[in-house]
């Protein structure tokens, strides 16, 4: 029987944890460091995610068969790299083929060079360069940090003084500390976001059926960007056919291109893309999967996942196969969320919420207080319903919303919606 070790703390790790002890070959999952969801699918470990050589160590005593890598901050810290230098089997891509998400600017070179199409954009490390260059450009302007940001880094700029305090805020306040040390800037995509994920193991790569996220924080996209607030799969909002072109020409060329740069990828890579009608760009390339896009795939991912994802590090990738029907998790934030949050308030109904058929609450930001499951960060709780139609995959989720309770909870209530109804 085989052992996980899954590196992250967030629900798609309390997914993928929960998935992967369903595993006919897995007698145990360990999460580093995991949250207090974790702990009821597996055994949290206190180790940080960035923390290599801990993790490296933990893995070896413990005989780890795979490591799954969560959080995109690990494979930035280079985890990746230490346990393939060791032989150990781990699922994610090193440091340098991580770049692909972790500078937005390597990033849209990358599709530059390979002709993916992407929004016009320019990149700088010196502030006044970045506004003197905004100053030639029509408004909607995005100004996004260069380095992670846990989604928030990006700012949709109407005007020059929104511009300006954009900049600032990213390259002088430094609010993003050393991600913000170059920014780019890029023209303004219109249309519907979804988001494509891909399996890829360094030859072969399998992909998902499409989804979307919603990542303003209010309904019908107002307010500001989140980590995301909710999503729904699969969605029809591009034809086989597209989805296949989607492949070739934006998966596979960014595939090509990293191997082109010694980088080759192995994990999860996951474009997001604007579709505007015919029209298809990429916002952003990467490279793990979406949370909570991870909460709704683990519902709808059938077959053994610890087969699929080890299968992936050995070159030797299987074909996914997928359940009928539809999946969708709302998330639930704190007051203050995506600022600061609000921290210890108590949480409410999880089991009710459970109890109702084809519900599973993953968690994200909760700790525990004596018996209660409390809040500890910005997004809570994913809420994630699965149902034969779109509709009633949604429905079941919003029943099951209405049973959780706490001090400050926030939630779109719009989650699928603007999908016609299925
Ligand atoms: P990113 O971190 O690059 O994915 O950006 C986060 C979010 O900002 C995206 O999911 C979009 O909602 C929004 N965004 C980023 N770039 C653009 C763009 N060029 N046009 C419109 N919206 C964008
Ligand atoms: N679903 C947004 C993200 O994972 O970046």
């Amino acid at each position: 029987m085989k052992k996980v070790l899954v590196v992250g703390s967030g629900g798609r790790e309390h997914a993928l944890a929960w998935r992967l002890a369903q595993s006919p070959q897995v007698a145990k999952v360990y999460i580093a460091p995991g949250n207090s969801g974790t702990a009821l699918v597996g055994e949290n470990v206190d180790i940080n995610f960035t923390d290599s050589i801990n993790l490296l160590n933990f893995a070896k005593q413990n005989n780890i068969d795979l490591t799954v890598i969560g959080q995109e901050a690990a494979s930035e810290a280079g985890v990746v790299d230490v346990f393939q230098d060791s032989g150990l089997a781990i699922f994610g891509p090193t440091k340098k083929a991580a770049l692909i998400e972790s500078s937005k600017a390597f990033s849209k070179e990358l599709m530059r060079e390979q002709n993916i199409p992407t929004a016009e954009f320019k990149s700088f490390d010196d502030p006044v360069q970045a506004k003197k260059y905004i100053k030639t450009k029509e408004f909607p302007q995005v100004i996004k940090a260069d380095g992670l940001a846990t989604g928030k880094g990006v700012t949709i700029c109407y005007n020059f003084l929104q511009a300006e305090q954009a900049i600032d805020d990213i390259m002088v306040r430094k609010i993003f500390g050393e991600s913000g040390n170059k920014v780019v800037v890029e023209d303004f995509l219109s249309g519907q976001e979804i988001s494509i994920h891909v399996l890829a193991d360094g030859k072969n790569c399998a992909v998902f059926p499409p989804s979307q996220d919603h990542k303003q924080i209010y309904d019908s996209d107002k307010g500001p960007n989140t980590g995301g607030m909710g999503v729904i799969a699969p969605v029809d909002l591009i034809d086989d056919s597209q989805l296949n072109a989607v492949v070739e020409k934006v998966v596979k060329p960014a595939l090509t291109g990293l191997a082109e740069k010694k980088s080759q990828f192995v994990g999860c890579l996951y474009p997001g893309l604007m579709v505007n009608n015919q029209e298809i760009n990429v916002i952003e390339f990467n490279a793990r999967f979406g949370d909570p896009e991870a909460e709704v795939y683990m519902r709808l991912i059938d077959g053994d996942l610890y087969e699929i994802l080890y299968s992936c590090t050995r070159q030797n990738l299987q074909p996914l196969k997928w359940r009928n029907g539809y999946a969708v998790s709302v998330v639930l934030a704190s007051a203050g969320y995506p600022g600061s949050s609000d921290k210890g308030k108590v949480i409410h109904g999880i089991n009710e919420a459970e109890k109702m058929p084809d519900i599973i609450v993953f968690h994200a930001g909760t700790a525990k207080d004596g018996d209660n499951f409390v809040t500890a960060g910005g997004r809570v709780l994913n809420v994630t319903a699965i149902g034969k139609t779109r509709n009633e995959a949604i429905d079941k989720a919003y029943q099951a919303v209405k049973l959780i309770h706490f001090d400050g909870m926030q939630y779109r209530t719009d989650i699928g919606r603007r999908l016609a109804p299925q």
